[in-house]
Formats: C-alpha cells, structure tokens, sequence
C-alpha cells in the first residue's frame, strides 16, 4: 500500500455475512447429502439456511448498499469487452469488475436454482422436499435429476472463482479475500453509500418469511 492509498469501506455486513455464510452452507450441504438418510435432517436445514441467504442477497441487490447492487457493478458486453481487452492495465474496481460481477450472477443463480430444486426433489423412498407435493411425480424425478447435476456444475463454478481470485492476487496484486473479510479496498475511490443494518434485518426476516410461508403452506 503506498502513502497515497487511503482505505475505503467497500463490502458491508451483509454481503460478508452472506458470502462466508453461502460457504459454509455448501460445505455442510454437500457433506450431509454424502452421509445419506443420516444427514437427512443437516442436509434440508442447511439448504433452507443456504436459500434464506440467497433470496436475501437478491433484495440486497436492489435495496441494499451501493457496491451490492446490481445496478453497480452489472454492465453491458461492450464494457465487459472493453474490460477484457484492456485487463493487464485495468484499474482495481471499488466494487465487482465487469466480468466479476458477471460471474457473481451466475453463481447465485446456480445456488438459488440448486436449492429451489432440492425443495421439489424426492429419492423416491424415504427423502422428500418439502414442496414436492405441489408438483406432478415426473416433474420432481427431473428437478431430482437437476438437484444432483447441479452441484457438479457449482463445484466447477466455485473453482473457477476461487482461480480467478488466486490470479487476481497473483498477476494484478489484489488482495480480494482480505477485502470480502474486512469489508475494506486501498484505493483513492470515493466511499460508498451503506445502507443502514435495520434495512438488511427486515429484508432477511422478509426473504426467511417467504420461505417459510411456502414451506409451512406446502401440501
Ligand atoms: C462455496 C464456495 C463459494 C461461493 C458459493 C462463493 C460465492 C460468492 C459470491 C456469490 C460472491 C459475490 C459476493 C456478493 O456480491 O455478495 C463472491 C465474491 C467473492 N468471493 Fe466467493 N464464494 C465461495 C468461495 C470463496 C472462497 C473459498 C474464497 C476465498 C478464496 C472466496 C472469495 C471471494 C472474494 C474475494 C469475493 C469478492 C470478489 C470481488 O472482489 O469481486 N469465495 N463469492
């Protein structure tokens, strides 16, 4: 860091909370799912908390701070192209990099996908989600089908994203891990807007109510 540099709060609570809380979430979903009818019970908890986080981080992207919105840090392919073209000398961004935030949208798309499907999935014996009543049996043997393939498919996505931060601290000197534990960048950006904890606890209790009601008034 040089003398210039001055440290911005660039990451909020909230988006730390939910990003080392989605970790945590897929590890324990994917070694409960390994352990069978004995991790039955970790598995559908651990899915519920890993969907509450996501649905939160969805509101968040709309009425949360201003580094988490997808406002900030979704741009269109000719600036992603422009980004691409010019990423040896790119600066650091303040929030996501175009392509970053990009592969943000995709991951949380894949998770939320991987865990509404666990929701209508059924081995077809003892194990079944919780809405799957609402849905015929062929369409739950497919979102079964989806629930296992899916998670191969997020396993790729996640070691893409861990490469692409280990490059990130190799190649161009970011320390983005520090970051998204700290909440803190070194650079000379102007310090964004964050917005207020009691905003991000209504919007948790309102993601962890929707999902609740579905389940609670699921056949
Ligand atoms: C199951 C594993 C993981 C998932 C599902 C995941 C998911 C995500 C998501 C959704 C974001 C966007 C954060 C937001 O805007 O709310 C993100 C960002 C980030 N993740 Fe992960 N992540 C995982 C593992 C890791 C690990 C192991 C590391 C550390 C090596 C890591 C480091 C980061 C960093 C540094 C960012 C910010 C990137 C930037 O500055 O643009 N993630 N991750």
């Amino acid at each position: 860091m040089s003398g210039t540099e001055r440290s911005v709060y660039v990451w909020d609570l909230p988006v730390r909370l939910v990003h080392w809380g989605l970790v945590v979430a897929v590890a324990v979903s994917w070694y409960s799912a390994e352990q069978g009818l004995s991790g039955w019970d970790v598995h559908r908890w651990s899915g519920y908390a890993l969907l509450t986080l996501i649905l939160f981080r969805l509101l968040w992207g709309l009425w949360g701070s201003e580094t988490a919105r997808f406002s900030d840090f979704l741009v269109g392919p000719r600036a992603v192209a422009r980004y691409l073209r010019g990423w040896w000398h790119a600066s650091p961004s303040r929030g996501h990099n175009p392509i970053g935030g990009w592969a943000v949208v995709v991951l949380l798309l894949a998770l939320l996908v991987q865990g509404v499907s666990g929701l209508f999935a059924t081995d077809d014996i003892l194990l079944t989600g919780p809405l799957a009543g609402w849905v015929s049996s062929d369409l739950q043997g497919r979102l079964s089908s989806l629930h296992t393939s899916l998670f191969n498919v997020i396993t790729v996505l996640v070691a893409l994203h861990v490469l692409a931060i280990a490059v990130y601290r190799l190649v161009r000197g970011e320390r983005l891990v520090r970051a998204m534990v700290t909440g803190r960048k070194y650079d000379g950006w102007r310090a964004p807007w964050i917005a207020p904890l009691s905003r991000a606890a209504l919007l948790a209790a309102a993601a962890a109510a929707l999902l609740a009601g579905a389940i609670l008034t699921a056949p």
